[in-house]
């Protein structure tokens, strides 16, 4: 993959494609990669590459192709944290060989998918995405949608991550070493962009914790805002990787929240 960096500022949504089939070489390199994933959690995910017409899935919001691909995972705890880092890092993966993508969560056929992916009682299908190459020109619908959801912007680096404690902003000076993987957590996609993540930084550990949005739903299939939280791990573990900073996972709550709304994700050691 080339650096993740770059590939994680390219990435957009893509619901609008161009109406290819995907390469038999690209599937064939998308279903290899899907199959040795891991995440920090030891959870698996199982990703199942879909065909629409075949498979008779609608789904209004994508145009311009026939691909997709599910994911399922056991209903355990922390299930929806390794779902969202592990689809990320297929969803980084299929950017880096030119394959667009978008996280659906909702605007889905859900029996329909969820039959097609063959779930079993106990596992759950959170999300699933369309693969195809994208259109130049992103059909009418996308843009209206983008625009009430306001897809480009995102929150402020001092509004989402913190020096020490939640009381103090953090700045990217004083970020350091952290302040482009912590910009790559802020570049990273949300349900409805709501970026619900917040990082704690202090000498030792970047501590992760979800905001919820009040309103936002935990559904049956899975806290949407708990995967959003996934994806940020994965955007900053990637990109430590790369930097070669050690970071190493663990979940074990410092008790620094003071917000009952901001839950305990889990945190990034540093030594
Ligand atoms: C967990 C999750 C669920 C999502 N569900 C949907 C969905 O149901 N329909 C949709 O069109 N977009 C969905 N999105 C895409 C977001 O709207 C999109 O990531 C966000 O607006 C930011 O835009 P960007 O990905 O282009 O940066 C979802 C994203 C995430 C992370």
């Amino acid at each position: 993959m080339e650096h993740t960096e770059d590939v994680i500022r390219a990435r957009r949504s893509v619901r609008t494609f161009d109406g290819k089939p995907l390469s038999p070489s690209d599937l064939e390199s998308l279903s290899a990669f899907a199959e040795q994933i891991d995440n920090p959690y030891g959870i698996p995910v199982e990703f199942r590459f879909l065909d629409a017409t075949k498979q008779k899935l609608p789904c209004p919001i994508v145009t311009g192709t026939n691909h997709f691909v599910g994911g399922k995972v056991r209903k355990v705890p922390h299930m929806e944290e390794a779902f969202g880092y592990t689809m990320e890092t297929l969803v980084l993966y299929a950017q880096s060989l030119g394959i667009g993508s978008v996280w659906i969560g909702g605007t889905m056929d859900r029996p329909a998918f969820e039959q097609a992916m063959e779930l079993t009682g106990e596992e759950r299908m959170p999300c699933m995405s369309p693969l195809g190459y994208p259109a130049t020109k992103r059909s009418i619908k996308e843009t209206m949608m983008r625009k009430a959801i306001h897809a480009d912007s995102r929150e402020l680096f001092a509004s989402l991550f913190f020096d020490g404690s939640f009381g103090k902003p953090l700045t990217r000076e004083k970020a350091c070493q952290l302040a482009v993987p912590l910009e790559m957590v802020r570049l990273a996609p949300s349900a409805v962009n709501r970026q619900p993540w917040r990082v704690v930084v202090t000498e030792r550990a970047a501590h992760f914790y979800l905001k919820h949005t009040k309103g936002f739903v935990s559904q049956p299939v899975g806290d949407m805002q708990k995967i959003d939280v996934g994806i940020a791990l994965c955007h900053f573990d990637l990109c430590a990787q790369e930097r070669k900073i050690p970071a190493q996972f663990t979940v074990h709550n410092p008790g620094l929240q003071t917000d009952p709304d901001t839950e305990y994700i889990g945190s990034y050691l540093l030594s």
